[in-house]
């Protein structure tokens, strides 16, 4: 039998983060060391058996407080394709629902043995106090409005791959929709302005209270735009994210209805024509089609959105390696 070639995987000086909690903690050597580690994972996915042993004995149990079926089962998949040993927890079916804080099920997974904490919540900071008490590796999966890092960097990921040269540097990206209780925005944001993307963010005035006064804010080497004006946010646009209503999040009066909604900012094949014509469209997911985006621009050739879903399982394979693999390796295949 022919062995598999070894992943070469970049040798980064040593991963100095214990945890993931958010983007913004990264530089920008950092955010590059993700993307080439997420290279290598991908070379792994292409294989006929896309395992490697690399996190062998690493123990991940992820607990998900909000619904989720993209991040849940990638990081789910990621762990697998490591050899590592995964739990999922479902709050909802957990001791959470006989009144156990949050505290004291952190304490109870770390005694079970977990050396990572993946963990999604619906209040902003919940993963920093689990970091605050557990001893191993904490991935924030996801907390209120205030982070979603591993959609930053998938995001980053594949726009980095479907645009010509895999450089951001002034291409003009356009985020569209509910600013306001996104998570995904905050963190993409982060990552976009960083890789030198000219970033628009784009929605009714009331999803985008607060971020001009970020936009002021920023360093003057990082280019936002906030606006209300779909039409000037999409002209010659290289990527559109659009995002769904978080209605669960939101409170009532910002929006007049739905149908208000999706006929002033729902990303049309119509409206697409203002943006360069092989624009890219993207959406984090869960999707409500026929309200942020049109149903056949979700699936239209210019759509990366399952390219998207894909790149997440990469991605996260790159982090669980970079955080719990200990050291870096000179190949994916290198036990942990
Ligand atoms: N993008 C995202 O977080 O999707 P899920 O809620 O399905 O995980």
């Amino acid at each position: 039998m022919i062995a598999e070639p070894a992943v070469t995987t970049p040798t980064p000086p040593a991963w100095r983060h214990r945890h993931l909690l958010d983007v913004a903690d990264l530089g920008l050597d950092e955010l590059e060391t993700v993307m080439r580690t997420t290279d290598a994972m991908a070379t792994v996915l292409a294989r006929p058996i896309p395992k490697v042993p690399t996190l062998r004995g690493v123990s991940v149990t992820s607990i998900f407080y909000e619904a989720s079926t993209r991040t849940r089962v990638s990081f789910e998949v990621a762990a697998k394709n490591l050899s590592a040993d995964i739990v999922n927890i479902a709050a909802s079916s957990s001791s959470v629902a006989k009144g156990e804080s949050l505290v004291d099920t952190v304490r109870t997974i770390e005694a079970l043995g977990a050396d990572v904490l993946v963990i999604r919540h619906a209040r902003s900071g919940a993963p920093y106090l689990a970091a605050s008490i557990f001893g191993g590796h904490v991935v924030n999966a996801g907390d209120g409005w205030h982070a979603h890092p591993t959609q930053a960097l998938l995001d980053l990921y594949t726009l980095r791959e479907r645009l010509p040269g895999a450089d951001l540097h002034g291409r003009k990206i356009v985020i569209l929709g509910d600013i306001l209780h996104s998570r995904v925005a905050r963190s993409n944001l982060w990552t976009l302005t960083a890789t030198g993307a000219d970033l628009w963010l784009c929605g009714p005035a009331t999803l985008l209270r607060g971020f001009e006064a970020l936009a002021r804010a920023l360093p003057g080497d990082r280019r936002l735009t906030v606006t209300t004006d779909l039409r000037a946010a999409l002209r010659d646009a290289d990527a559109v994210m659009t995002l769904r209503l978080q209605q669960e999040r939101m409170a009532a009066g910002l929006l007049p209805s739905l149908r208000e909604y999706a006929a002033r900012y729902q990303l049309t094949a119509e409206r697409l024509r203002a943006a360069r014509p092989e624009a890219l469209v993207l959406h984090p997911g869960p999707m409500n089609e026929g309200v942020e985006i049109a149903p056949d621009v979700a699936t239209s050739g210019r759509s990366v959105i399952t390219e998207q879903v894909a790149n997440g399982v990469a991605v996260r394979m790159a982090l669980l390696y970079l955080l719990a693999g200990g050291r870096p390796a000179e190949s994916a295949d290198a036990p942990a």
